[in-house]
């Protein structure tokens, strides 16, 4: 048995990283080049501004644009990563969804959709990539999901339900594929100043409700959580697997 050392980083490595077009994914793809990987990016949206942003830190970046709810979408995508960059060493699923909605005003569309693009991104993407993971004998999966889970916040429950369920995916998944040198494990973030808090005056406010709940009382940054999902990328956090590591400056204390 192989323990890895810190310093070891991402180098040789390839990471897809979904969702990364805007937000905390850019954060993802900025902080594992810094690390070493070589980085694909798959989303829904042009992401040619965090491409731009990873090319100051590396020439191994890629962008593949195509929804990640599509079946013959992901796979096509995934076979053009391979192609283009020979493996697939992590996947950091990223795709998400926020909308608030009191629960009796939820329509069952809005249900159907939150779960839809939160959970079957994820099933997809890591149903695609898990066979060159076990080629490998290496992989590690990295799902963003949320502090609600944990806090129970109210007018979410769509959104608290699907982000639930991916911490349920990555803790059965562990357990199947630990054997084949994959970890799978969950982030569960809490409110980002994934902009200029000013840009974004719902975020500003709820950051003026949230920060005095910290133990930590500051904002978190997307570096902040980009810090621990190149963590649990790392070959040096081999024995760390279905987990849910909460990282929203202590509000949630599970
Ligand atoms: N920002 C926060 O405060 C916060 C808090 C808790 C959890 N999170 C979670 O962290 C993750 C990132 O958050 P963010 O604020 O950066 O999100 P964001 O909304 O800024 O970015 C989400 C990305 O997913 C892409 N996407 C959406 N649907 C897609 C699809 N069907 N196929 C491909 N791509 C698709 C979008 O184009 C976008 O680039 C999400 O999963 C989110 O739920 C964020």
């Amino acid at each position: 048995m192989q323990i890895h050392r810190f310093e070891e980083g991402l180098h040789g490595r390839v990471a897809l990283i979904t969702g990364a077009a805007i937000g905390n994914g850019r954060a993802f793809c900025e902080r594992l080049a810094e690390e070493g990987a070589a980085i694909a990016i798959a989303d829904i949206a042009d992401a040619s501004e965090t491409v731009a942003a990873v090319r100051q830190i590396t020439d191994r970046v890629c962008a593949y644009r195509g929804d990640l709810t599509v079946p013959h979408t992901v796979h096509s995508i995934v076979e053009q990563v391979v192609r283009d960059f020979g493996r697939i060493d992590v996947l950091v699923h990223n795709v998400g969804v926020y909308e608030e909605e009191p629960f009796e005003l939820l329509s069952f569309e809005q249900w159907q959709r939150m779960l839809h693009v939160c959970l079957d991104s994820l099933f997809l993407t890591t149903q695609a990539v898990l066979p060159i993971m076990k080629r490998q004998s290496f992989g590690r999966i990295v799902a963003l999901s949320s502090d609600t889970i944990w806090l129970g916040t109210p007018y979410l429950v769509h959104y608290v339900t699907a982000k639930s369920g991916i911490v349920g995916f990555v803790r059965s998944l562990a357990a199947e594929v630990g054997q084949y040198g994959i970890t799978v494990n969950a982030v569960t973030v809490g409110l980002t100043a994934t902009q200029d808090p000013s840009d974004r005056p719902l975020n500003r406010a709820l950051l003026k409700d949230i920060l005095p709940q910290q133990c930590i009382h500051r904002a978190d940054e997307p570096h902040d959580i980009a810090n621990v999902v190149a963590f649990l990328a790392m070959p040096a956090a081999s024995i760390i697997t279905g987990q849910a590591i909460n990282v929203d400056g202590g509000v949630a204390r599970h």
